[in-house]
């Protein structure tokens, strides 16, 4: 269905202080980190670009790029893509998520399926969280949940942003517009190690409709949510 690789921040001793290590930044990169200048930011970015890039190396075959020959780029829109030193545009579709200590990037195994990649930290959250971007049913789950709430909390909310990546809209559609159930149909495709979800995209979504087509599956890891939304 897809395949994924979660980085560390203790990996890479240089990222406490927001630098790229040698060899690591193509130079439009370079370009691009030098234009941010808050540390979480910039710590965040190469995070993304860590895991972006071993990905993509465990991805081409016997003889990988070099890290500094492959750019992680983004459009617009935000949505990531890969361009690969002299071949030129990756054929995959990439998304990429990260928290403080963790980077993630999953790729489709068709490359012509659409991804969405979250990583959320399970901790507890302002209510206002809840009220003002779950739906009634979400919010139900949530109060049913009782001690698990703040894993219940991480793990809607992460379907959530991996199906608006999907989407290639992030926050710009009602996230009310995506219905999430925490019990999905299992199906056969499903990864070991990964559970379903039932999601559902509103018909308000400014784009193809994909909830039929749509797997989106979860798990736990270090105290973390990572949701993959994959269709077509
Ligand atoms: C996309 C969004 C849901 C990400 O949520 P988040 O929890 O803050 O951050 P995450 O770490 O999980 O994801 C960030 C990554 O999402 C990806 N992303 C951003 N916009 C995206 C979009 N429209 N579609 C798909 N992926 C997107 C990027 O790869 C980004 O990492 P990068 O900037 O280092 O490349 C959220 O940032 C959003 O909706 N923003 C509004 C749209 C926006 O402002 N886009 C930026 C225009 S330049």
């Amino acid at each position: 269905m897809f395949r994924y690789v979660l980085v560390r921040a203790s990996e890479y001793p240089l990222l406490d202080s927001g630098q790229a290590w040698p060899g690591f930044l193509s130079s439009r990169e370079d370009a691009i980190l030098a234009g941010l200048q808050f540390l979480p930011r910039r710590r965040k970015w190469l995070l993304g670009r860590a895991a972006a890039k071993r990905l993509v190396r465990q991805l081409s075959g016997p003889q990988p790029v070099a890290e500094a020959g492959i750019s992680v780029l983004n459009r617009p829109s935000g949505e990531p893509f890969v361009l690969v030193e002299g071949r030129g545009e990756w054929e995959f579709p990439i998304s990429i998520s990260h928290r403080s200590e963790v980077g993630l990037a999953a790729v489709p195994e068709d490359r012509g399926a659409r991804i969405g990649a979250d990583i959320e930290t399970v901790e507890p959250r302002d209510p206002a969280l809840v009220r003002q971007f779950f739906t009634s049913g979400e919010a139900e789950l949530v109060v049913s949940s009782g001690e698990a709430a703040d894993e219940v909390v991480a793990r809607i909310w992460s379907a959530k942003e991996a199906v608006l990546k999907l989407l290639g809209l992030g926050l710009r559609l009602d996230t009310r517009g995506i219905a999430v159930n925490l019990h999905g149909e299992p199906f056969l495709e499903c990864p070991a190690g990964w559970q379903p979800l039932a999601v559902k995209v509103g018909v308000e979504a400014p784009a193809p409709p994909v909830s039929r087509l749509l797997r989106v599956v979860w798990r736990c890891e270090a105290n973390h949510v990572l949701t993959v939304a994959v269709a077509g």
